[in-house]
């Protein structure tokens, strides 16, 4: 059983706040009879909640973790050269559920790392046609100047293919170093490396500061937190515009 403001927001129906206004107006029944009542508990397996008269099927409880996935750590949840993985960085904060990370970070780059047992969304997410945006702030040798910039955003020609252009905004470039947010939507193996690479500009430093909907904010590396409802909702909607 679950809170009816839970369950319209779990469906991606509104914000718990929000779907506590539409039921107190009146727009929400269940079994047929509108229910006004915020407390009101339906059984997702038997209930049949409708808003407005529009059927609301139920989604299964998942669970969603932002991890900042930390330098040094492998995206997997098993290493057979026994590195440090992602399970067990997750096993240290206690979580038993049996997620999964969507996506991958190298081993050397650290930041914002999904994590899910919601099999549908994870393929959604990971999946190139569907184009979510991530943003890393590389740290890359030498001072980046406008030529390579601007190459970078034409796209560059990698091994296996065109990395479509990037999104590049300059944080700092002087002396020995330059500090650049990229934002690409594709996934290529080590792509942010490589496109760097091509402009004669190795990485030194590599953080994943926002996957789709997702920021890395002031997490610290190493830590776990839940996903916001806020941002599960915009991860369910990417879904739902694919499906
Ligand atoms: N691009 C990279 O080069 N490395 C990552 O981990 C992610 C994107």
């Amino acid at each position: 059983m679950m809170r009816l403001q839970r369950y319209l927001a779990q469906a991606g129906v509104a914000s718990r706040r929000k779907a506590e206004g539409l039921i107190t107006a009146g727009a929400v029944s269940v079994n047929g009879a509108i229910v006004r009542e915020l407390g009101t508990s339906v059984d997702p397996a038997a209930d049949r909640v409708e808003v407005d008269g529009r059927p609301i099927a139920a989604v299964a409880e998942h669970s969603y973790y932002v991890l900042h996935k930390p330098f040094g750590v492998v995206t997997t949840m098993h290493d057979p050269q026994g590195r440090r993985t992602v399970a067990d960085v997750m096993r240290a904060h206690g979580v038993r559920t049996r997620v999964v990370p969507v996506g991958r970070l190298d081993y050397d780059t650290a930041g914002v790392l999904l994590l899910t047992d919601d099999g549908d969304l994870a393929h959604v997410l990971t999946h190139p046609r569907f184009g979510v945006e991530k943003t890393y702030r590389a740290t890359v040798r030498g001072r980046l100047e406008p030529q390579a910039v601007a190459a970078m955003c034409a796209g560059v020609t990698l091994d296996d293919g065109r990395a479509a252009p990037a999104l590049l905004r300059v944080v700092a470039a002087r002396g020995l170093r330059s500090t650049v947010d990229v934002t690409i939507h594709e996934g290529k193996n080590r792509q942010v490396r490589r496109m760097f690479e091509q402009v004669d500009h190795p990485v030194i430093d590599l953080v994943r500061l926002r996957f789709g909907p997702v920021a890395l904010g002031a997490l610290a590396p190493g830590a776990l937190r839940a996903a916001s409802e806020r941002e599960v909702r915009a991860l369910r909607s990417i879904l739902a515009a694919a499906s």
